[in-house]
């Protein structure tokens, strides 16, 4: 038996699957996501630490089966958040997390500090926000006693991999997401750590994704109920482990996940330079091979922030219906024409990173009219998210990858409304998965390599990833998109300047 765990934004999941690819128990829990200011964004590793502590242990006690069967764990999670641990190895504080957009200065002086063609041709990617070494330099600066106290830098589901085996460790595509990384050569690049004056010795060692990085700890064994000869894998970015769980493995292949964020992702199987870094490119969890990713920050985001915020009168109309809040939303969104009756929304509510990389933009509806209702907003809101997934689909066709079959993962992707959106917008196939769990799926498969359960992981992914639904562009919506997606487009441009 393996067991995969998926450090996500809104909650933890983790998986057990046994060596036939059949998933055997899963357990959830949620934390919180802390905003104290405007484009801010902060989690708790402890609230981590107790999600996969108890997930681990619920997920081994649902499938009853022997400490000693259980032979590997794999890590995803959510990327470039920043977590600092003190001398004690105990975290300093909350963690910046992905979304975060404080870290404007920092960026400046990252470009200051060395051109854009070097950040590109070492990074693989320009000076981002979002990403955890403009998150250091912050910190840095404004909070230099928690900086001075920090001996160890990880990323967010690295630091668990530090609870369960006491190791320092992350896994090449994930590390891609900090920023510190020498992309095309797979290491930590000295010139741009030197650059940046940040002491290699803070980071851990770097590992393909199938590699082992350790066993688990005696003591936490016992509590989870675990042999302590489990091996923990190097894991992958949720993104890469995504890609893994979704079987796009190959070159030209390609998913959309739509959960907290939402991002079209293909896999590369030789290294590429996009121009400008329109679009992010990171080591992929298949070993010498890389991937694409672009997508929307705000865009599970975008569609909870809207339900929690105006549309607390579903959750009473879906429990006397007995229906899932999402179905609810679902079924309202379907019944609104496309476009929203001329209703547009822009997805920016925390800033955005590509195809825009402006984490000064923020959110707007555009279109407002007095016969309007609270579905008519729900599906713009559901369309912005889309248009925005569009341009990332389009910078690709752009740079000659056409994507025919989209494969979608993620809680969003399972709106039959929004696959309907996405076919029409890429003007692609759509297919759903037959298992729906991504990250945590592919953090099984690589455990199952590492453990010699499977041979290799394009292996596995062939025998136990298999597509479900077809979803087809329908050429008369496509047309009736195209008129929105360009209004989007024009708002977008006349608000450019409008957010300081
Ligand atoms: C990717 C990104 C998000 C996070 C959270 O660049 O920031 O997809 O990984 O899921």
């Amino acid at each position: 038996y393996l067991i995969g765990i998926d450090l996500g934004t809104s909650a933890t999941k983790t998986i057990m699957i046994d060596e036939n690819g059949a998933i055997v128990a899963s357990a959830l829990q949620q934390y919180p996501m802390y905003q104290p200011q405007n484009g801010w964004a902060e989690q708790d590793p402890s609230d981590w630490k107790d999600a996969v502590l108890k997930t681990i242990k619920e997920v081994v006690e649902q499938a009853g089966v022997e400490k000693e069967e259980i032979l590997g764990i794999g890590l995803s999670g959510q990327m470039h958040g920043l977590v600092m641990l003190d001398e004690k190895n105990e975290p300093i504080g909350k963690s910046i997390i992905w979304c975060d957009q404080r870290t404007e200065k920092q960026v400046k002086e990252m470009h200051e500090i060395l051109p854009l063609s070097k950040w590109l041709q070492i990074t693989a990617n320009p000076p981002l926000a979002a990403w955890t070494a403009a998150k250091i330099l912050w910190t840095r600066d404004n909070e230099p006693e928690k900086y001075q106290v920090c001996r160890h830098i990880l990323l967010p589901k690295d630091y668990i991999r530090q609870v369960l085996t006491g190791e320092f460790a992350t896994d090449v595509s994930d590390a891609s997401g900090m920023q510190l990384l020498d992309v095309k050569n797979r290491c930590w690049s000295d010139e741009i750590l030197n650059a940046l004056h940040i002491d290699k010795n803070l980071l851990g060692t770097v590992h393909e994704s199938q590699e082992i990085t350790g066993t688990v700890k005696k003591e936490i064994a016992d509590i989870c109920g675990l042999s302590d000869k489990t091996i923990v894998v190097a894991g992958a970015s949720d993104n890469a482990s995504a890609a893994i769980g979704t079987g796009v493995v190959n070159d030209g292949e390609a998913f959309t996940t739509i959960g907290t964020s939402a991002i079209v992702y293909t896999h590369l199987d030789s290294y590429k330079e996009i121009p400008e870094g329109s679009l992010h490119i990171c080591c992929c969890a298949v070993p010498g091979c890389w991937h694409t990713m672009g997508g929307p920050q705000s865009a599970g985001l975008s569609l909870e922030w809207f339900k929690n915020n105006f549309c607390t009168d579903y959750d009473v109309e879906a429990e006397e219906r007995e229906m899932d809040v999402y179905s609810l939303m679902n079924e309202k969104i379907d019944r609104v024409p496309i476009g929203s009756d001329k209703l547009i929304f822009l997805p920016f509510l925390m800033g955005e990173r590509t195809p825009h990389m402006d984490p000064k933009y923020r959110g707007a509806f555009l279109g407002l009219n007095a016969v309007h209702k609270k579905e008519n907003l729900l599906r713009a809101v559901m369309e912005g998210v889309s248009y925005s997934l569009a341009d990332c689909n389009n910078i690709l066709k752009s740079i000659g990858t056409v994507v025919n079959s989209m494969r979608v993962c993620g809680g969003g992707s399972k709106s039959p409304v929004w696959q309907k959106i996405m076919a029409a917008l890429y003007d692609c196939d759509i297919k759903t998965l037959k298992q729906e769990e991504g990250p945590a799926y592919g953090a099984c498969i690589l455990a199952g390599v590492a453990a010699g359960v499977f041979e290799n992981i394009q292996k596995a992914c062939e025998e136990f990833v298999k597509e479900d639904k077809t979803i087809y562009c329908n050429r008369n919506d496509m047309e009736k998109y195209k008129k929105y997606h360009k209004l989007y487009d024009r708002f977008y441009e006349a608000l450019k300047d409008e957010f300081g």
